[in-house]
C-alpha cells in the first residue's frame, strides 16, 4: 500500500472515530430546528444545550458564555468586529500582534479602512509578544487587544493571562484565539481571564466547521451578523447542530487531553532530537522557548520549503508551511518574518505537526526521507 503519513495536525486533525459515530448516530434522529417551537424542535433544543454543557465543562466556563459558530475564522472576525462594534462610541484603537492568524489581521485591516487605528506589535528576538510590551502599546483611547495564546507556526505559547491582566487594568477587552491552545496545553479560561476566546472543533479531533466564541459574561458585544435570536441574539442562523455534537464528543475525548500532551511531548523530543543528530545543519526554531507539544517548526538551510514539501508529498508525507493561501499557492511566512529571521531560515522552514494518532516509526521515516531529499536536493 502507497506510504502516507499525516504530520499537519496544526492544519487540522484527523476525525476521531468516536467523533463520527457520535455525529451518525445523531443523523438517524428525527430531529427538528432547535429555534422550533414543537417537540421535535424541543428535542433538538435539548441536545444542544447538553452538548454546550459539555463544551463549557472542558473549557471551565458557563454554558451561556458559548456562542457557536463556523470555526476560528468567525470566532476571531466576530470577537474583534462585534467587541467594537458596542464599544466604537469610547475609542478606536486595538493592539494586536504581528504574530496573529489572518482571520484576525484582516479583520483588523478592514476595521482600519473604516477609521479605527491599530498598533501592530513586533514580537521580541524569541518570537513573543510579552504583557510588557502590550502594556507600552495601550493609549488612553484603546478599547480591545487580541494577542493569540499559541502560535499555529511555530507552536511557542505567550502569557495570555499576563496580558489579560495588564490589559484589564487598563480596562481594556481582551480577546484570546486559542485555536492551536485548547487541547494542546491546559487552558482554564477562568484563570486565563480573556474576556472573549476563540476556539475550533477540527483541531481537536472534531468535525470542520464548527468552533465556538466564549464572552465572557459583561463583555460588550454587537453581533456582526443579523435575522435570528438564536445564540441569546449574538449569533443568528440554525444552528449546526451535527457539528455541535461531534464538537461536544471531541471535548468529551480531550479529558484523555493531559494523556495526549505527554504523548505529543514524546514524539516531539524524539522527532527533534533524531534530526538533530542526523541532519545537524536544522534550525528548531523557539526551540528553547516555552512550547505546545504538537509543533516542530524546522528549518532546512539550502532547501526551499516549497521544494521540501512537494518532495515529502511525493514520498506519501503531508506537512506544511508557513501559510498557505486558499490557492494552496505558499508565500513566505508573516511569522516567521515578524521574528526578523533570515531569508535563509524563513524560506527553508517547514512545520510538523502531529497528535493522538502519530506513531513514532511514522517519525523515523520522515527524518529519513529528508536525509535522502536532502541529500538529492543539496
Ligand atoms: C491560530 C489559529 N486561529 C484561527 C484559525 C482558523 O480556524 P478555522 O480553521 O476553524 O477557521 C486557525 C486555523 O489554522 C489557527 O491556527
Amino acid at each position: 500500500m502507497e506510504k502516507r503519513i499525516y504530520l499537519d495536525y496544526a492544519a487540522t486533525t484527523p476525525l476521531a472515530e468516536e467523533v463520527n459515530r457520535a455525529v451518525y448516530a445523531f443523523g438517524q434522529k428525527d430531529t427538528g430546528n432547535p429555534s422550533s417551537p414543537h417537540r421535535f424542535g424541543q428535542q433538538a433544543k435539548i441536545l444542544l444545550e447538553e452538548a454546550r454543557d459539555i463544551i463549557a465543562a472542558g473549557l471551565n466556563c458557563k454554558p451561556g458564555e458559548i456562542i457557536f459558530t463556523s470555526g476560528g475564522t468567525e470566532s476571531n472576525n466576530a470577537a474583534i468586529t462585534g467587541t467594537l462594534n458596542a464599544v466604537d462610541s469610547i475609542g478606536k484603537h486595538i493592539i494586536l500582534s504581528a504574530l496573529e492568524h489572518p482571520s484576525v489581521l484582516e479583520t483588523a485591516a478592514y476595521l482600519e479602512r473604516i477609521g479605527f487605528e491599530i498598533s501592530l506589535i513586533q514580537p521580541d528576538a524569541n518570537g513573543l509578544i510579552t504583557p510588557v510590551q502590550v502594556g507600552k502599546s495601550i493609549r488612553p483611547d484603546t478599547v480591545l487587544a487580541s494577542i493569540m495564546y499559541v502560535n499555529n507556526e511555530t507552536g511557542i505559547v505567550h502569557d495570555s493571562a499576563g496580558i489579560a491582566e495588564i490589559c484589564h487594568k487598563n480596562n481594556i477587552i481582551v480577546h484570546c484565539d486559542a485555536v492551536q491552545a485548547f487541547g494542546k496545553i491546559p487552558l482554564d479560561t477562568a484563570k486565563l481571564n480573556a474576556d472573549l476566546l476563540s476556539v475550533s472543533a477540527h483541531k481537536v479531533y472534531g468535525p470542520k466547521g464548527i468552533g465556538a466564541l466564549i464572552i465572557k459574561k459583561g463583555t460588550p458585544f454587537s453581533g456582526i451578523h443579523f435575522g435570528g435570536g438564536q445564540e441569546a441574539n449574538r449569533r443568528p442562523g440554525t444552528e449546526n447542530l451535527a457539528g455541535v455534537i461531534g464538537f461536544a464528543e471531541a471535548v468529551k475525548l480531550l479529558e484523555q487531553s493531559k494523556k495526549d500532551m505527554a504523548y505529543a511531548g514524546n514524539l516531539q523530543r524524539l522527532f527533534e532530537s533524531a534530526i538533530k543528530q542526523e541532519i545537524p545543519s536544522a534550525v528548531i526554531i523557539g526551540e528553547q522557548m516555552k512550547r505546545t507539544s504538537f509543533i516542530s517548526a524546522i528549518a532546512f538551510p539550502g532547501i526551499h520549503n516549497e521544494n521540501m514539501l512537494l518532495n515529502l508529498d511525493l514520498a506519501g508525507i503531508a506537512v506544511s508551511v508557513g501559510s498557505a493561501c486558499s490557492s494552496g499557492s505558499i508565500k513566505q511566512s508573516h511569522v516567521l518574518k515578524a521574528m526578523a529571521l533570515p531569508d535563509e531560515i524563513i524560506n527553508s522552514t517547514i512545520r510538523f505537526s502531529y497528535g493522538r494518532y502519530t506513531k513514532p516509526k511514522e517519525l523515523d521515516e520522515t527524518v529519513n526521507t529528508i536525509k535522502q531529499i536532502i541529500k538529492r536536493l543539496a
